[in-house]
C-alpha cells in the first residue's frame, strides 16, 4: 500500500495536489477539512461544533478528529492506499494515526510537506475568498490559521523527520511545477 500524508500551511495546495495524486496513484483521498465542511452544510451535530472552530481559524479538538478518522479509515475501498490531506494537524493526532495504522497492519509510506512563502499563501486564500464562500477565507481568519499552523502543526515536521519519512516539497511554483516536484518523490517510493 502507498499511504501518503500531505501537509503544509493553509492554502499551500494540499487539496489541489491531492486531487492530482489520487488520480495518478489510485489512492483514496481523505480530506478532513472537506469532510467537516460537508458536515457543516448538512447541519449535523459535528458540523455545528466544527463550524464554531473553523470560522475562528482554530483547530477542531483532537478527540473529535481522532474519532472521525477512525471511522474514515475503516470504510472499505479498492484503492492502492490513502492520501491524508489536512490530518494529522497536531502531534497528538499523528501518534493516534500511527497507532491506528499499526493496528490495521498499515503504515505511512511518506510525508509530503509543501513549503510555500507566507505572502503567497495569503494571496491565494484572499483570492479564493472572493468566490469560495468559506467562512475562514478572510484576512483576519487567514492570519489566525497561519499562527495555528506554526504553533500546532509545524511540530509534526520534527515528528516525521525523526521517523525518516519527511520530504520537503518546493510549493511556490504553479500547480504543474509543484506536482512534478511531488511525483519525483513518489515515483521513487512506487519503484521500491
Ligand atoms: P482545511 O480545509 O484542511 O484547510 P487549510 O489547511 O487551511 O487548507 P486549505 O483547504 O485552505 O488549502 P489547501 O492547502 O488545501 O490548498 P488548496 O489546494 O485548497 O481545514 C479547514 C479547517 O478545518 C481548519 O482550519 C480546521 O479548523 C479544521 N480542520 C481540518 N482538519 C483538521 C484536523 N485534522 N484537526 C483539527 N481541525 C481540522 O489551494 C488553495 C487555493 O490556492 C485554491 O484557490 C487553489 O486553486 C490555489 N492554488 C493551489 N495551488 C496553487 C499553485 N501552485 N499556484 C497557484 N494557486 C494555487
Amino acid at each position: 500500500m502507498l499511504n501518503i500524508l500531505i501537509f503544509g500551511g493553509p492554502g499551500s495546495g494540499k487539496g489541489t495536489q491531492s486531487d492530482l495524486i489520487t488520480k495518478k496513484y489510485n489512492l483514496k483521498h481523505i480530506s478532513t477539512g472537506e469532510f467537516l465542511r460537508n458536515e457543516i452544510a448538512k447541519g449535523t451535530k459535528l458540523g455545528i461544533i466544527a463550524d464554531s472552530y473553523i470560522s475562528k481559524g482554530q483547530l477542531v479538538p483532537d478527540d473529535l478528529m481522532i474519532d472521525m478518522m477512525e471511522g474514515l479509515i475503516k470504510e472499505p475501498h479498492d484503492y492502492k492506499g490513502f492520501i491524508f490531506d489536512g490530518y494529522p494537524r497536531t502531534v497528538t493526532q499523528g501518534i493516534a494515526l500511527d497507532n491506528k495504522m499499526a493496528k490495521n497492519e498499515m503504515n505511512i509510506s511518506t510525508v509530503l510537506c509543501l513549503d510555500v512563502n507566507e505572502d503567497i499563501l495569503t494571496e491565494r486564500l484572499i483570492n479564493r475568498g472572493k468566490s469560495s464562500g468559506r467562512s475562514d477565507d478572510n484576512k483576519d481568519t487567514i492570519q489566525r490559521r497561519l499562527e495555528v499552523y506554526h504553533e500546532e502543526t509545524e511540530p509534526l515536521i520534527e515528528y516525521y523527520k525523526k521517523q525518516g519519512k519527511l520530504s520537503r516539497i518546493e510549493g511556490n511554483g504553479n500547480v504543474e511545477e509543484v506536482f512534478a516536484n511531488i511525483t519525483n518523490v513518489l515515483n521513487k517510493k512506487v519503484e521500491k
